[in-house]
């Protein structure tokens, strides 16, 4: 019997967030907590899907999927099958008359096994890894020849069209074209990928996971990307040959923000300082990589880029206002220890982890006082979660 195995990783993002909507430049990578697919060619007319860490399972005919009603991980999977299969026309799909849609004729007799090491709802993406791994699985077991950028494209509108968040392209984009020890640079206004490294000489980075998910997350979301959009209409009346937020000026920005909202006038603030401090980044990053060919790597260049990782959470925390306390009380505390360099909330916010950049000397048992005292005030232990970052979505 036919069988194939995909894994789908998460992914943090050094810097650049809430960018990927923004006309901005992101900096993620892909690391080393999965979603793992098994595909099985079976003899029912049927499609099986087990979620196995949840145990549930799900049986459709591919001919019935739209009609069905559905929530949780079944949203994305029927996503996922309805865009991917919405208008293909080549061999093995046919015209079904009695639903009016193409089907593809080998689609049944097949199941599907996942299981994740994803934490959901800790700001590592494990809705976008379920999705590309599922996209991808589907196009490789159908021969259907979609592009990697194509699988991202319809991963994001699963997210869009069956989640209803407005998500931009940066954590499928992170989860299909990460590279083992590799950042990627993701230019958000023309699509473009690369990947760099980031010789991490004398430092690490880690992760500690807060244990909080506050549900606010995807309306708040979807409320900023669509105070952003507004001012970007309103960018476009005032000033006709403005390309992007990349190159608004503070001249333009202070007439911009008269027609703006206190609120907005924040988040177009925090979104034009994190445009800038991405391109430090950058710039730091090259300094980084050709010192390290000359083998004088210092400490300094990753004390900045410390210092930028916690400016970005003064402004997410501030004026982009997507933190929590918890989170904050974390970063706070963190920082107070010379040896952490930067620390900052990751992902859409409202709760999940920290990204932490720390000196290599970083003693993790300095960190038990500070979780004593996380669990006292918030009843919680936080988790620390060292990664690695690692390749895209791929066969096994
Ligand atoms: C979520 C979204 C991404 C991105 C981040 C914030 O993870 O899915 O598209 O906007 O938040 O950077």
């Amino acid at each position: 019997m036919k069988k194939l195995q995909i894994s789908a990783p998460g992914r943090i993002n050094l810097l650049g967030e809430h960018l990927d909507y923004n006309h901005g430049i992101v900096l993620p990578a892909a690391i080393d907590r999965y979603f793992k697919f098994d595909f099985e060619a079976t003899d029912l007319p049927s499609i099986e899907i087990n979620a196995l860490d949840l145990n549930e399972s799900w049986d459709f005919e591919f001919s019935q999927l739209n009609a069905l009603q559905t929530s949780g991980w079944r949203s994305y999977v029927k996503g996922i099958f309805m865009l991917l299969f919405a208008d293909y026309s080549a061999k093995n799909i046919s015209f079904d008359r009695a639903s009016l849609s193409y089907v593809p004729t080998s689609l049944g007799g097949l199941k599907i096994h996942f299981k994740s090491t994803i934490p959901i709802g800790a700001g590592l993406s494990s809705s976008a890894a379920l999705c590309c791994g599922l996209a991808f699985g589907l196009n490789e077991w159908f021969g259907l020849g979609k592009s990697r950028l194509e699988l991202a494209l319809l991963a994001q509108q699963t997210e869009h069209q069956f989640a209803g968040v407005k998500c931009g392209l940066m954590d499928q984009v992170a989860s299909l074209f990460g590279k083992k020890g590799q950042l990627i640079t993701f230019d958000c206004l023309d699509n473009s990928i690369e990947t760099f490294s980031l010789p991490l000489v004398g430092v690490q980075l880690f992760l500690l996971d807060s244990k909080v998910k506050h549900n606010l997350a995807e309306s708040a979301y979807n409320e900023r990307r669509a105070q952003l959009e507004a001012a970007w209409m309103k960018a476009k009346e005032l000033f006709p040959s403005i390309e992007s937020w990349r190159t608004i000026d503070e001249i333009q920005l202070n007439l911009l923000f008269a027609h703006l909202d206190l609120n907005t006038q924040k988040r177009l603030r925090y979104v034009v300082d994190e445009i800038a401090r991405v391109a430090c980044v950058q710039a730091l990053a090259q300094d980084i990589s050709v010192s390290g060919m000359n083998a004088k790597l210092s400490i300094e260049p990753y004390k900045e880029l410390g210092k930028l990782i916690n400016q970005t959470h003064e402004g997410l925390r501030d004026l982009y206002e997507v933190s929590c306390e918890e989170i904050d009380f974390l970063q706070v505390n963190l920082i107070k220890q010379p040896e952490i360099l930067g620390a900052r909330m990751m992902g859409g916010g409202f709760g999940g982890c920290l990204l932490v950049m720390a000196q290599d000397s970083f003693d993790f048992n300095s960190l038990k006082s500070l979780t004593t005292s996380y669990h006292a005030q918030f009843g919680s232990t936080p988790a620390l979660e060292r990664i690695a970052l690692v390749d895209g979505v791929r066969v096994l």
